[in-house]
């Protein structure tokens, strides 16, 4: 195991792959970390299961398929998340987007079973992470993916959620009519990268993620804009929205925004890059 662990490595590096995922695989698949090293601990079966642990890695470093798929699953938030290449695996700066609706609904408390929508909800990492966080809200999780709203309903009957995360198939607002006029709060992480970008992502991303959880048309503005002028018709008076968007595209949808009569409190929010990452706006009527 010392061996392959070596080899592995030195693979890693080759492709530029994080050591740390060579280390994550074993502890994952072997339970056999830094601490089982240091003792000299090899894990019952170790043969066999080294096996495994090898051809998952060929295709991490083959084929460029990312770990948190390969393994099916992904830390995010302070939750454990089903991933599968149905969903968009949830990035470390979506977390701004639930940090900010947190602030948001601290400062302007919701009266019980008020309803939040995530539009274009994928694994439901943002619609669970807001259930969890705020146990008097009820969410609206909308896709137009079969496929990921199966995997966000194992996630959200993981985290026993059932009974405030409801799952919408549809597009956008579609699902959302009986809500017309009444949502509390919107919040999305939706495709924004320019269709002729997506030839340039990392193989990780262009190869193995759903395209339509990254394709926002030729300027990739398609669906924040719609995100934008529909809104309104969905949301009550006194209401949260905010978006997560590209580096760039932050000043055009804040001036969107402003153009708009209906909201205030219009705020842009820096990830821990120091990318303008989510907008805010505070949605007045
Ligand atoms: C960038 S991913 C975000 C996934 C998840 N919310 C997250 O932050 O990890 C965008 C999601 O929007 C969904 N989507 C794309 N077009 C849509 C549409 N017309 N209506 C609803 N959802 C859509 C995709 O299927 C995908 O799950």
């Amino acid at each position: 195991m010392l061996e392959w662990r070596a080899q592995a490595l030195r693979a890693a590096k080759a492709a530029g792959i994080p050591a740390e995922e060579v280390e994550i695989l074993l502890k994952e698949r072997l339970g056999w970390g830094p601490l089982e090293r240091l003792l000299g601990r090899a894990p019952a079966g170790a043969g066999e299961l080294l096996e495994e642990v090898e051809v998952l890695w060929q295709q991490r470093v083959e084929k460029r398929v990312p770990l948190q798929y390969l393994l099916g699953k992904v830390e995010w938030a302070g939750l454990s998340l089903r991933v599968t290449p149905a969903v968009l695996i949830p990035r470390p700066e979506t977390e701004l987007l639930v940090e900010q609706a947190s602030l948001w609904l601290q400062a302007n408390p919701l009266p019980p079973a008020s309803c939040l929508a995530d539009l274009g909800t994928g694994s439901g990492a943002i619609a669970i992470a807001l259930a969890q966080r705020h146990p008097q809200l009820q969410l609206l999780a909308v896709d137009s993916s079969p496929q990921a709203l199966a995997v966000a309903a194992d996630n959200v009957a993981a985290h026993h959620l059932q009974e405030r995360v409801q799952l919408l198939l549809g597009s956008w607002f579609v699902p959302l009519d009986p809500w017309r006029g009444r949502l509390r709060g919107l919040v999305s992480n939706p495709p924004y990268i320019p269709t002729g970008e997506l030839a340039h992502l990392m193989p990780e991303v262009r190869l193995h993620e759903p395209r339509q959880a990254l394709d926002g048309g030729e300027d990739g503005l398609a669906h924040l804009r719609l995100l934008i002028q529909r809104a309104p018709d969905y949301l009550a008076p006194n209401s949260f929205w905010a978006v997560e968007v590209m580096r760039g595209q932050a000043p055009w949808v804040a001036e969107q925004l402003r153009e708009r009569d209906c909201y205030r409190q219009i705020q842009v929010h820096r990830d821990l890059a120091g990318i303008e990452r989510v907008v805010s706006a505070h949605f007045v009527g």
